[in-house]
């Protein structure tokens, strides 16, 4: 190992501890995909907040300290990038956006991504979201109609409505995935996923070599929607031509990106297309899933789920609609029960970085090219940052002057479900404001409770974390207050 002169440190990531695995392959057959996140948080219990893993003899360290992810998410892109080996296999198939992007690409397309995702925009698009929270309210009043509404496997639905969110905001495109469920291009975009997660994961790049029958659906999905979008983007470059002031005042995403195409820096054809995935990508399954958690406690604790009616009844009193904005501020119990799940259920429980230079973090010294697993979901769920870190306690983000009972210990920097530092979720806002439309919608309408039973409920990882077997029961609601 070369190592840099100037830097101090007394141990290297070869001292660090940690399971211990089998000859030439190291720790690679003892994880358990579905269950990675779990696997990573036991292992912390055992081997520290700085344990080391072996990969057919390569390093992977894992860090649960929110110290020392803090420090590296925000040395982002100087010191830190992420695991190089994700951005090929995005790179490959040809979807790269500023989710994969580094160093000055990664700047150049993290401006106008976080433009378009601004307050201002979220703000604006306001009326949509709620547009959609009306569509997904008519269809679970049909399924009642039609006594469909037990066994309903509710993370279907949500995944649909964070599509539509995200079509109508990046390209002003309205999918309506609720009424039109065969949608050829929403079909499409559920087989991108699972197999970019596939590749990522898999010790070694069989797909170049043999084309398996999904890896043949899966070119067939990409070119689908390459197409797909490649109408979009000359309708799009067409309209601005006919109305040029939207060069000033792009009214979405895309046209936001195709604007910038007379300046100096114009973006590629392969820049719009990704970014234009990587929103869709990025926007759909953490948000599906973190609405999934939120129903998954709101099913199973009926007392929160009552004092979430509460609260919507008490701010929307005489069944009046959702109207602005500003109003979403209001319903603070509701936002702590969202924040709640997100503790306890993160959706992005591993983070995947790469040391650009060598690097000491503590005592430790990270050589070039190091990998880096910032694992978020451990001191999210840990009694060392929350008390009673295994209870659902929305009361916990409470602020003191709105009657917060909660005295407990709070390290609010351990949780870190939109990552951290420059590179923290830009789709943050849009996402909270989605989640919490969509609950208070549910929640002044419906009754939910589970159909399975609680333990039957587990969480799968696939790059992202959702719940499996989560399915519900949905009933108008029952007449609680006055
Ligand atoms: C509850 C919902 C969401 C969660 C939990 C979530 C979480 C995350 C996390 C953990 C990251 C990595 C941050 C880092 O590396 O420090 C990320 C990045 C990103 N998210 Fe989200 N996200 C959500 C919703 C959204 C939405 C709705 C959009 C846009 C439509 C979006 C767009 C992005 C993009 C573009 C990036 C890459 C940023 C970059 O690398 O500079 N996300 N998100």
């Amino acid at each position: 190992m070369e190592l840099t002169k100037d830097v101090h440190y007394k141990q290297t990531i070869n001292d660090l501890k940690g399971p211990k695995g089998l000859p030439l392959v190291g720790n690679l057959f003892q994880l358990d995909k579905i269950k990675i996140h779990n696997q990573y948080e036991d292992w912390a219990d055992e081997f520290g907040e700085l344990y080391a893993l072996n990969f057919l003899g390569r390093k992977v360290v894992v860090s649960t300290s929110p110290i020392n992810n803090d420090f590296i998410l925000k040395h982002r892109p100087t010191k830190f990038r992420r695991f190089s080996k994700m951005a090929e296999v995005i790179e490959n198939v040809g979807i790269d956006g500023v989710f994969s992007a580094e160093g000055d690409v990664w700047k150049k397309q993290r401006q106008v991504t976080q433009k378009a995702l601004d307050s201002k925009n979220v703000k604006s698009f306001f009326p949509k979201i709620v547009l959609v929270a009306n569509r997904l309210e008519e269809y679970w009043n049909t399924l009642i109609a039609s006594s469909q509404n037990k066994n309903h496997e509710i993370m279907h639905d949500f995944m649909r409505i964070t599509v539509d969110i995200t079509t109508l905001l990046a390209f002003g495109y309205d999918m309506n995935t609720i009424n039109n469920k065969t949608d050829p291009t929403q079909e499409q975009i559920a087989k991108i996923f699972p197999k970019i997660n596939e590749r990522i994961n898999s010790p070694l790049p069989f797909w170049k070599y043999i084309k398996t029958t999904s890896d043949k659906e899966f070119d067939q999905a990409l070119a689908h929607i390459k197409s797909f979008f490649g109408d979009f983007i000359s309708n799009t470059n067409q309209k601005i031509e006919d109305n040029p002031e939207l060069l000033e005042n792009p009214s979405n995403f895309l046209e936001a990106m195709l604007a910038s195409q007379d300046k100096e820096n114009p973006y590629t054809w392969e820049e719009i297309f990704g970014n234009l995935y990587t929103m869709l990508l990025a926007g759909e399954d953490s948000t599906s899933n973190t609405l999934s958690w939120v129903s998954y406690f709101l099913a199973s604790k009926k007392d929160v789920q009552i004092k979430v009616q509460k609260e919507i009844s008490d701010l929307l009193a005489g069944n009046v609609e959702l109207k602005s904005f500003d109003q979403l501020k209001l319903f603070k119990y509701t936002s702590a029960v969202i924040k709640e799940a997100m503790r306890m259920k993160p959706a992005s429980p591993n983070l995947f970085m790469e040391a650009n230079e060598d690097v000491v973090i503590g005592d430790v010294l990270f050589p070039k090219n190091s990998l880096i697993i910032t694992q978020l979901s451990k001191s999210a769920r840990s009694e060392d940052h929350f008390e009673n870190s295994q209870d659902f306690l929305p009361e916990r983000w409470m602020q003191k002057e709105e009657g917060c009972p909660f005295t407990g210990r709070h390290n609010e920097k351990a949780l870190k479900a939109f990552g951290g530092g420059t590179r923290t979720c830009p789709g943050k806002l849009l996402a909270e404001t989605e989640i919490l439309v969509f609950i208070i919608t549910m929640m002044k309408n419906f009754d939910i409770k589970l159909s399975v039973p609680e333990k039957e409920i587990i969480e799968k990882y696939a790059f992202t974390m959702s719940p499996k077997n989560l399915f519900v029961e949905i009933t108008p609601k029952e007449k609680k207050f006055k």
